[in-house]
C-alpha cells in the first residue's frame, strides 16, 4: 500500500496490537510511550538475551543524527529518501537536515501502518522544503522508486541520501541486504550517498554470540545480524567516507560524551559511503 489515498481500511484496523513490532518496541527502548504490552513485553525477552539493546537503540539514533548532520552540513545533501522511519522521536532526519538548510526534501517510508500515522501528524516540514510519507516495503525497493509522491518530492537527477538505519536487519538471509541496496543505489545519481547501520554478532563474547543465535532460531528476535564482511559488502562500488564501517558509536563520535560504550554492549555497524 502505497500513500495516504490508497488506504483501503480504517487505519485502526491495521494497526495490529497482537503482534510485537519493531517500531513500537524500538519506541518501548528508547523510553517513548508509542506501544503496546506486547511490544513491551517482545522488548524484555530480547533484553534477557541482549541487556544493552537500549544503548544500542540510542547510540543508534546518535549515529542517525550525525551521518545526516554530515550529510547537510559537510557533503552539500537536500535531498534524503529514509526507509525505515519509525516512530518520531527527537531529532528525526528532516529536523537535522532542515535545521541545516531549511529547503531540504524527505521522503519517509516505513511497513508499519502506525508509524505512519504518527509521521503524518508529528513530522512536518519547513515551509522551503518538503516531507513525504509513503507506507511501502523495503523488500520492493522498485515500488518505492516507482511511487508518484516520491517522484513529485525527490528529483532523483540529483544526488540523494539514502537512510537504511535499523532498517536492514529486518531483511533476514544472508546476502539478501545488498541486491535491496543494489536496486536502490542504482536509481540515484553520482554524488548520492548511502547511510546503513545492521546489528552484529562480531564483538560479542561466544556465550552471547550463542544467545543470539538461539534466540533467533526460536523466534524471540527477528533482528537478523550481519558480520563485518558482509555489512562492509553493502557499499561495494561505492566510496566509503572517513572513518568507514565502525561500530555506530564510534562515527565521528569526537563530539559525543566520553567513555563510548563498549561495542560489544552496541553491536551495530554504521557506514556512510559516497557513489562515485
Ligand atoms: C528500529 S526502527 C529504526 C527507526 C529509525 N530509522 C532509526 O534508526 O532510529 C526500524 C523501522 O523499520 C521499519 N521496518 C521494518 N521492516 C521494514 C520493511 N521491510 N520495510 C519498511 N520498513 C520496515 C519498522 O516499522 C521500524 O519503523
Amino acid at each position: 500500500m502505497i500513500g495516504t489515498s490508497t488506504l483501503e481500511a480504517p487505519v485502526s484496523d491495521q494497526i495490529d496490537s497482537s503482534t510485537a513490532q519493531p517500531a513500537r518496541r524500538y519506541n518501548y527502548w528508547l523510553g517513548g510511550k508509542d506501544n503496546f504490552a506486547v511490544d513491551r513485553a517482545s522488548g524484555d525477552e530480547i533484553l534477557k538475551t541482549f541487556p544493552t539493546a537500549r544503548i544500542a537503540a540510542l547510540e543508534n539514533r546518535r549515529f542517525l543524527q550525525r551521518a545526516t548532520r554530515f550529510l547537510a552540513a559537510e557533503a552539500g545533501i537536500r535531498q534524503f529518501l529514509d526507509i525505515g522511519t519509525g516512530l518520531p522521536t527527537a531529532d528525526n532526519t528532516h529536523e537535522v537536515a532542515q535545521g541545516i538548510a531549511p529547503e531540504s526534501r524527505v521522503v519517509y517510508v516505513d511497513n508499519d501502518p502506525m508509524v505512519m500515522v504518527h509521521a503524518r501528524a508529528l513530522l512536518t516540514s519547513t515551509p522551503a522544503g518538503r516531507t513525504t510519507y509513503l507506507e511501502a516495503d523495503l523488500r520492493s525497493p522498485e515500488t518505492i522508486l516507482a511511487d508518484p509522491e516520491l517522484r513529485e518530492t525527490l528529483d532523483l537527477g540529483r544526488p540523494v541520501a539514502l537512510m537504511l538505519v535499523a532498517v536492514l536487519h529486518f531483511i533476514e538471509g544472508y546476502g539478501a541486504g545488498a541486491p535491496i541496496v543494489r536496486t536502490l543505489m542504482d536509481a540515484l545519481p553520482s554524488g548520492s550517498f548511502l547511510v546503513a547501520t545492521n546489528s552484529t554478532k562480531d564483538p560479542l563474547p561466544p556465550k552471547m554470540a550463542a544467545d543470539y543465535d538461539a534466540a533467533l532460531a526460536a523466534g524471540i528476535t527477528n533482528i537478523w545480524p550481519r558480520d563485518r564482511a558482509e555489512f562492509t559488502a553493502l557499499f561495494d562500488g561505492l566510496e566509503l567516507v572517513e572513518p568507514g564501517v565502525t561500530p555506530v558509536s564510534e562515527w565521528r563520535s569526537e563530539g559525543e560524551t566520553e567513555p563510548r560504550p563498549n561495542p560489544a554492549h552496541v553491536a551495530m555497524y554504521g557506514g556512510v559511503a559516497r557513489k562515485p
